[in-house]
Formats: C-alpha cells, structure tokens, sequence
C-alpha cells in the first residue's frame, strides 16, 4: 500500500495563513496579521539584479555563496559583535532554510529540543521532520523571560538543543541578560546547541537588547546564529538568510544546505550585499512610532500587553474575555472587521498577535476597531 511521510501527518498548517486568508475575504476587514513590512525592496537593492544577470550571473554559484557575500555577512555581524570568519557562514533560502540547516544538522530522531513559548510555529515543524521532540517551554507567566528553574523543568536525557528567538515573534519582546545567562548556564551543563532566531536583531527599539552570539560567546562551539534579509530590508520574497557557526559544525550543516537546496540563486547576491550598505534607521524610526501608538491604544482600552522592545508585534492579553483566541479572532473579524492572529499558533493561549509592519492608517482604525469589540464584551 501507498503510504506517506507519516511525520507529516503531525505538521499544521500555518494558521496565520488562515486568519490572513479569512481577512481577505471579508471585505472591509483591516488585517493585522502578517509579519511582512508593508515597504517594497529599495530601487538600489532591485537594480543591482538587473544588473547581474545583463553581466551573466547565470551560473551555479558556490554551494555557500560567493566569497564577496559571506565576506560581506562576516564584517556585517562584526558590527554587532558576532564574530564569525567567512568560512563559518553559509548564505541560505530565508532563516527558514537556516532554521533547518542548523536543526537538521545536530538532531537525531528521538532527541529534545526546547522551544520556550510563545514561539514562531516553524521551529516545532522542522525538529518533528526530524524525527525529534519539540519540548515546549511556556513563558507567558514570566513576562516572556527564561529562568533556570523553567529550563530544568523540561530538561532531560535526550535535550539536544534550545531554540531562543529575540526579539520575539510573536511577543515583540526581548530576552533579558539574566534569561541568556540561564540559557548559556543550561548548555553548558546539560551540553546542548542554542540555536538563535537573530531576523529582528535589527529592529529594536528600546536600550538593552543582548544577543546571545554576543554575550556568550565563549559557547561559541554550540551556538548556531540564523538570520535573514527578509524582516530589516523588506526583503521577504527574496528568500534570502544565512546561517553561523563555528567551523567545527560547519561542514556538516553545509552539506545539509548542499543536498536541500544547492545554493542560493547567484543573480541575487551583490544585491544582498548592497542592501547590507543600507541603513536599518529610518525602518527602525517608522516601526518604532507605531509601536508607541500600539502601545498606547492598548493600554488605554485596558489590554494588559507585555511591553514589545522590537520585532513588529504585540502579544496583548485576553485572558479576561473566557474565550479562546481562536474564537476572540474569528469573533473580531465578523464582528469587529479587523484580524489579528490567535495567541494558540504561537502556543500560548489566552492572547493574541498583533502585527504593525501595515499603514499607520490601518493600524489606528484597525485599533478603534479592536477597542469597540472590546468593549462590547465588556458590557
Ligand atoms: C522568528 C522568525 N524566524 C524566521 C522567520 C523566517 O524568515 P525568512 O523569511 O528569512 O525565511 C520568520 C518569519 O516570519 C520569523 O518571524
């Protein structure tokens, strides 16, 4: 008998997609649901395509990426205080594919791997494909830290690595320097690999924010840093990341990208290196005052929200409604015309993700919309 990939059978399909999908076809509805910015690619970033491939760019490139681009992501990360040579990077299809390099690359079937929740779903679906367990590690009653206990809660035998994404989706919130240390004391102790979802390392907005690569570096030889063009230069359908990693573990996750993808396409990759000359501040200074008018609309219709110091999104609670985030949300878009996404596809029920990379316009009505719906619950 025919059969399937039986691991498949436990995936989900993105429920994001769902909610942004039930936005669209109700008309009117102001959607506030995807983690795309509303900004098209810069004309420099684009032209530079043309360019390459009217130059004959047509190739395959290197299995890693070209020399000039990993040389380019090697000073780009230095900036930040990562420190990685070239030869520790390789140039992947999104973090998505960097996402399942470096999970791909340490797991063997029946290992653990800790997903501190709420968390983006792609983590869980790449350790099942793995034959692995994802260990989900609630936060939610710790301000969206980690601490010590919580990680020894859920350790065990078989924990092979941890997964730790800041600033967060969906929480817009970023690790503590007491939630890496606990993080950094943990793999030491229990010899496991942190994988970190660095894509909104540069939207931040707030003093304070640490990454982990950064701050312990000393656990250099377990540590994989993925990251991405799509979030700071709004390069979402260019598909276009990287990951790094000490050369120790790197030519094993090379081969995991050389026998999924190939390479990344070649005709795109002086233009990943143009958009690295590009500064991040004004999208910074734009996603930053909507998050202040987020914020403050929160807080003034008396949704308790965690304060988000980067990514684009707010996780506010509705815990206070008896509902579950699913029924709030397809409550709010029949209701209320406006589509935000349930707190349960991030594995936190009881809240709700609202997204801000759309038009300031969108946002304040989208808000007077989700204010009226909530106080008609409330009445
Ligand atoms: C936390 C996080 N990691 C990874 C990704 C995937 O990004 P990419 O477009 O680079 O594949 C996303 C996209 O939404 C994300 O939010």
């Amino acid at each position: 008998m025919l059969s399937l990939n039986t691991t498949l059978d436990e995936l989900k399909l993105s429920g994001i997609r769902r909610f942004a999908a039930m936005a669209k076809e109700t008309p009117g509805c102001i959607s506030l649901t995807l983690g795309e910015p509303d900004a098209d690619t810069s004309d420099e970033i684009k032209a530079e395509v043309a360019a390459d491939l009217a130059a004959g760019f047509t190739h395959y490139p290197p299995n890693n990426g070209y020399d000039f681009l990993r040389n380019a992501l090697s000073k780009h990360m230095a900036l930040f205080g990562k420190h990685y040579e070239q030869h520790e990077i390789i140039v992947t299809c999104g973090a998505t594919e960097a996402l399942f390099v470096a999970l791909t690359s340490v797991l063997n079937p029946g290992d653990e791997v800790i997903v501190p929740t709420p968390a983006f779903t792609l983590y869980e679906s790449i350790i099942t494909l793995n034959r692995a367990t994802p260990v989900l590690m609630d936060t939610s009653d710790a301000l969206f830290q980690i601490t010590d206990e919580m990680l020894e809660s859920v350790a065990s035998q078989r924990t092979k690595a941890i997964v730790i994404t800041s600033p967060n989706n969906p929480t817009g919130c970023i690790l503590s320097e007491e939630s890496l240390a606990a993080v950094a004391r943990f793999a030491k102790k229990h010899d496991a690999f942190v994988v970190c979802d660095d894509v909104y390392g540069q939207l931040v907005y707030e003093e304070g924010y640490k990454s982990f690569a950064v701050e312990h570096s000393q656990l250099r030889d377990r540590v994989i840093v993925c990251d991405s063009f799509s979030k700071p230069y709004a390069m979402t359908g260019w598909r276009l990341g990287w990951v790094a990693a000490d050369e120790s573990l790197l030519s094993q996750m090379a081969k995991v990208h050389q026998y999924m993808v190939s390479s990344v396409p070649a005709f795109v990759q002086y233009a990943a290196v143009r958009a690295l000359e590009e500064s991040v501040a004004p999208a910074r200074g734009v996603y930053s005052e909507r998050r202040d008018v987020v914020l403050r609309r929160l807080d003034e219709m008396g949704l308790e929200t965690v304060r988000p110091a980067g990514a684009f999104y707010a996780f506010p609670s509705i815990r206070e409604f008896g509902m579950s985030s699913e029924e709030f949300c397809t409550r709010l878009i029949k209701e209320a015309r406006v589509a935000l996404v349930p707190g349960v596809f991030f594995g936190a029920e009881g809240f709700v993700r609202l997204s801000y990379c759309c038009s300031m316009e969108d946002i304040v009505q989208g808000l007077d919309r989700l204010e009226g719906f909530v106080s008609g619950l409330r009445a």
